[in-house]
């Protein structure tokens, strides 16, 4: 879906009319508390509002979160900022900020669906609100970055993190993993400011930073069975194609390969699939690069789909101020701190999806949904990955994927569902989904079409597994769920 020009305006006016208020309240030297969402998006979308607010000389206040509730109420009240910014989330919580925060001047920049009607104290940023997708066309960043430039031209230096951003909520769903809609315009400014190229290129993860053996061995997204999981036939193929693993004692990563040598392995996987009969994947081998210029080369942040990942580590690890701080600029101990979370991150991941496919009893296949129980054993914080990864290889792809994991000290479950895009085309939206089980058990639920989550009771799981598995089905069949 293009994004027309008229959109775009209405949408830019509500970022000036955000910027305005940020400004004004600078002038008064009042305080400023932001509240970002813990994922990549959150913490890109943190760390341009945190570098644009310490251009202005303002006194602020960064906190990442992964929900709004009353233990974000009661801080908001012992510090009594004088402008309170909700970034990459606030937009599924309008009616609870209008009932606990009405005396607050309240500033919400958002890209999930809304649900609720704001108040006078509240000025919303958020590209539904302008007929733009949220879900693909503009990440959580991208409209703090467009408060950003509203606020000061000088701030077009972090278009690159909005461009991690979106990519990091997994927004290159045009051609050939591409960002369009207004994710473009962004783009357009960081490769015309000289800080981002896009190429199209072989698109496997971890292309500055992975041995080639290894980027093809993890490669999920094109699959390529006999060689996705096994490292020692990865060595074996690069070695049939007379493509060296290293250059002398150094692994050789993707970045390193000539273009010759990229023409090779790509022919000659393109050859692979073809022999296994898997067309559909062989177009997925060659996809858009976003590198950004200026970062050092075989390091996480020059590809800006291994730096959402790295920002992704530190939320999920409990260490979000590392990632706020090299999205604001930092790359000495707060960068190194960030890659020695990465790898505790991967560990941790992989701890997770063995022990899911440990025993079948964790992971059901119900009539219209997969639930993954993950109860007390996996981590809340990373549940929602455990939950993108795993949707990816389901046994029956259309079916959507529920995980869940137990918040103890809450007392709440909180559950992460994925679905493909082109289920939207049959009817599902999982932030409804969402919103309305959750709704009928004390909890609450919302986010996007495709990826969205819930908290509840922890008491109530069973029943709202039972409610989601009927209302999907109702989707499925064209039926309205509203509440
Ligand atoms: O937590 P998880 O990654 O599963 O969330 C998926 C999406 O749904 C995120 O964008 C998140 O902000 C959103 N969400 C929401 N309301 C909730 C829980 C998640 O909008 N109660
Ligand atoms: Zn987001």
């Amino acid at each position: 879906m293009a994004v027309d020009e008229n959109q775009i305006a209405c949408f830019s006016d509500s970022a000036a009319r955000a910027a305005a208020t940020i400004v004004e309240t600078v002038k008064e030297d009042g305080l400023i508390y932001v509240f970002s969402h813990l994922d990549a998006d959150g913490i890109s979308a943190a760390g341009i509002i945190g570098k644009m607010l310490a251009r202005l000389d303002a006194k602020f206040r960064i906190q990442v979160t992964q929900w709004i509730n009353d233990k974000t109420v009661s801080e908001i009240l012992s510090e009594k900022p004088q402008l309170i910014v909700f970034s990459d989330l606030g937009s599924g919580y309008i009616d609870f900020i209008n009932d606990k925060l009405a005396t607050f001047k309240t500033v919400i920049l958002d890209h999930h669906q809304i649900i609720g009607e704001e108040k006078d104290n509240i000025v919303q940023v958020n590209p539904h609100v302008h007929g733009i997708d949220g879900a693909r066309d503009i990440s959580g960043a991208g409209v703090a970055y467009f408060v950003a430039k509203a606020i000061d031209k000088v701030n077009i230096d972090l278009a690159p993190v909005a461009v991690v951003g979106a990519l990091g909520d997994l927004q290159d769903k045009y051609d050939q993993r591409l960002l369009g809609g207004v994710n473009e315009k962004i783009v357009e400014d960081a490769t015309s400011a000289g800080l981002l190229t896009v190429e199209k290129d072989l698109i496997f993860f971890g292309r500055e930073t992975r041995p080639i053996h290894r980027t093809l061995a993890s490669t999920t997204n094109p699959f390529i069975p006999g060689i996705s999981g096994e490292e020692d036939k990865s060595l074996a193929f690069l070695a049939s194609l007379g493509i060296k693993p290293r250059d002398g004692e150094k692994w050789r990563a993707l970045r390193d390969l000539s273009d010759e040598e990229k023409k090779r392995l790509c022919s000659a996987l393109a050859d692979y699939l073809f022999s296994k009969g898997l067309r559909y994947e062989v177009t997925n081998l060659i996809g858009h690069v976003y590198t950004l210029n200026n970062e050092e080369p075989w390091t996480p942040i020059r590809d800006a789909r291994e730096f959402a990942v790295l920002l992704n580590a530190t939320g999920r690890m409990d260490k979000p101020s590392l990632g706020v701080a090299v999205c604001m600029g930092d790359r000495g101990s707060a960068l190194e701190a960030s890659n020695k979370v990465l790898e505790d991150y991967r560990r941790a991941i992989s701890k997770y999806l063995g022990w899911v496919m440990e025993k079948p009893e964790r992971m059901k296949e119900l009539e219209n949904i997969y639930v993954i129980y993950g109860e007390s054993f996996i981590n809340d914080k990373i549940v929602g990955a455990i939950s993108s990864i795993l949707s990816a290889s389901l046994p029956n792809p259309e079916k959507p994927l529920i995980a869940y994991a137990n918040v103890e000290e809450e007392g709440l479950a909180k559950i992460s569902a994925r679905t493909m895009d082109t289920m939207t085309n049959k009817g599902i939206n999982l932030a409804e989904v969402m919103q309305v089980a959750a709704g009928k058990l004390q909890g609450k639920g919302g986010g996007h079409n495709v990826a969205a989550g819930a908290q509840v009771p922890m008491e109530s799981i069973g029943t709202f597994i039972q409610i989601v598995n009927e209302l999907i089905g109702k989707q499925l069949k064209g039926e309205k769920i509203g509440s």
